[in-house]
């Protein structure tokens, strides 16, 4: 979500009644009925009649590992298994735009590798990751943010993340779907909508089209077994909210544990890159490839490559992770749920097994200041935010090797040359034009600035400080502002499901450089809890 979201929650709680009459209609047609099976049959005769055929749903990074190791799969199957199941699922989920025309080519090159002398090339070696459409591919992909004004530019380098996922040897399989613009050109357009991706739809049939964004195709994708792992961004949520929606686990690391080069930006205060998986350890074993420092986002990659843990985030998974954690549980509002509700019996069981795994609940805090924080007119984050986007997306759209559009200018002019494929009638283009009004950051930004540091120092760093907290517990909610304001992490594990089978999440959050913590909770949580159920 970007800082519109306030209203697409909103609008979610009206819409809610409609949602669940057509969820109930729905019901019946899973989008995921049709999958074609693409495994070879085992009359072909030609596998070893021991071993176990792959199994391709659910597979995790270390599944898909332990099939390359022992011969039962290879990287080119893999690859063609999810791009047969894209084609087979994607006319309705819309959660990918692109896919890689080289994939299956790199796979094989995977394979190769894998078979010679000289072994993987890197802890990804061969496992597709499909990325959001706002992160820079040099290579047949177009980068477009989701948008027609961005269609048929030329990014000049990779995204520093996709620098370092093929380091790794990882495929890029694709590109997934967004909110256009990660939702900043206009309050009006429904999350996960844009020109380019259509609607993208959750293949939670309660859920339908209304995935959440901005990064929704990434989290859709995962849910759908699309492929296992993807990219989102997050500044306000994007992250965040699509993984609980969608019940994928989510990171959203601090800003600047992982480079923001090459992404199509919105603040270089607040974006973060960070990853969306099944699990928490597939989510960590991408971390632990993206972050790091980048000389082409330095000064924040530099600041937090402090608190990467040595060895990676992946080896601080243990079950054992919620023990001796202090955790501070924001119960109201964010889980004041109707009484005997799904919601209330699965967080009050949930609570108890923190308990019975040896946290410290720490409940009914409050944060100081909330009202203030929860409105970015008045934290100063709108104000910051209009500012930071014109400098920053004019500087990318400059620095593209060739574009339709190279500044935000020729960006509202497109829009208004293509109303109709733009959406122009209904949704306009309000906040490009607040936008471009701006000149820079000022008095009124350097306010803000301070503003929203106060608004940290006094709400989370207090309450942690306070009562000596390792994490904040909430689920998707309004607090997420108090996250957004100072760039701190969250991590997002699916929680459960309501009563018409929507799902959602529990969210984990700290300040600066908590993340190894935020992940240690988050894995002890989801192996006690086992909440995701595949739709
Ligand atoms: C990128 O966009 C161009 C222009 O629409 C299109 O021809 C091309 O196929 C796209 N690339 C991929 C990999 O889909
Ligand atoms: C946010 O604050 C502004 C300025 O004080 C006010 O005009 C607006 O109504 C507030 N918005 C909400 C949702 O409370």
């Amino acid at each position: 979500m970007t800082f519109s979201s306030a209203f697409s929650l909103l609008n979610f709680v009206l819409l809610l009644p409609l949602l669940l009459a057509m969820a109930v209609s729905a019901l019946r047609a899973s989008p995921l009925d049709s999958v074609p099976d693409s495994r070879p049959t085992m009359a072909a005769g030609k596998r070893p009649l021991l071993q176990a055929p792959f199994e391709f749903e659910e597979a995790t990074v270390a599944g898909i590992q332990a099939a390359f190791k022992d011969g039962s799969l290879t990287s080119y199957r893999l690859v063609q298994h999810y791009l047969n199941r894209i084609a087979a699922l994607n006319p309705k989920l819309n959660a990918v735009i692109e896919v890689n025309p080289d994939a299956l080519a790199a796979a094989s090159q995977a394979d190769r590798r894998r078979s010679s002398a000289g072994g993987p090339i890197g802890p990804l070696d061969g496992i597709p990751v499909l990325v959001k459409d706002s992160i820079s591919t040099r290579d047949k992909l177009n980068t477009t943010s989701g948008s027609l004004a961005l269609l048929g530019s030329v990014v000049p380098r990779d995204a520093g993340v996709i620098k370092r996922l093929r380091h790794a040897g990882a495929v890029i399989l694709g590109k997934a779907s967004m909110s256009e613009w990660d939702h900043f050109r206009s309050l009006e357009p429904p999350q996960g909508w844009s020109p380019r991706g259509g609607q993208g739809r959750s293949p939670y049939p309660a859920v339908g089209n209304h995935p959440c964004g901005t990064s929704s195709g990434s989290a859709i994708a995962v849910a759908a077994n699309l492929v296992a792992v993807s990219l989102g961004t997050d500044l306000f949520g994007s992250i965040t909210c699509p993984a609980g929606t969608n019940s994928v686990v989510g990171i959203k690391p601090t800003s600047g544990l992982t480079s923001r080069s090459g992404i199509v930006p919105i603040s270089p205060r607040f974006d973060t890159v960070g990853p969306m998986a099944r699990t928490v350890e597939d989510a960590a074993a991408l971390l632990d490839v993206i972050a790091g420092y980048d000389p082409l986002d330095a000064k924040m990659t530099a600041a937090a490559a402090g608190f990467i843990p040595s060895g990676g985030f992946r080896r601080l998974l243990n079950p054992g992770g919620l023990s001796g954690k202090r955790l501070g549980i924001m119960r109201h509002p964010y889980f004041d749920f109707p009484s005997g509700s799904t919601e209330e019996k699965t967080f009050a069981t949930h609570f108890e097994t923190m308990k019975l795994k040896g946290a410290e609940l720490i409940d009914n805090l409050r944060l100081k200041n909330e009202r203030v924080i929860q409105n970015y007119t008045t934290s100063g984050q709108s104000t910051l935010l209009l500012a930071e986007f014109k400098i920053s997306v004019n500087a990318y759209l400059k620095d593209l090797v060739s574009s339709p559009s190279r500044s935000l200018a020729d960006v509202i002019a497109f829009n208004k040359r293509h109303p109709v494929e733009e959406r122009m009638g209904e949704f306009g283009q309000p906040i490009f034009l607040a936008s471009e009004e701006t000149n820079g950051i000022c008095a009124a930004e350097q306010a803000a600035i301070k503003r929203m540091e106060e608004l940290s120092e006094e709400g989370m760093h207090k309450l942690m400080k306070e009562n000596r907290l390792d994490a904040v517990v909430f689920t998707l909610s309004n607090f997420l502002y108090a996250t957004s304001i100072g760039g701190f992490p969250v991590v997002t594990v699916p929680a459960g499901y309501s009563g018409s089978g929507k799902p959602f999440g529990i969210c984990f959050t700290g300040l600066r450089g908590s993340d190894s913590t935020l992940i240690e909770i988050a894995y002890a949580f989801e192996q006690a809890t086992n909440a995701r159920k595949k739709p």
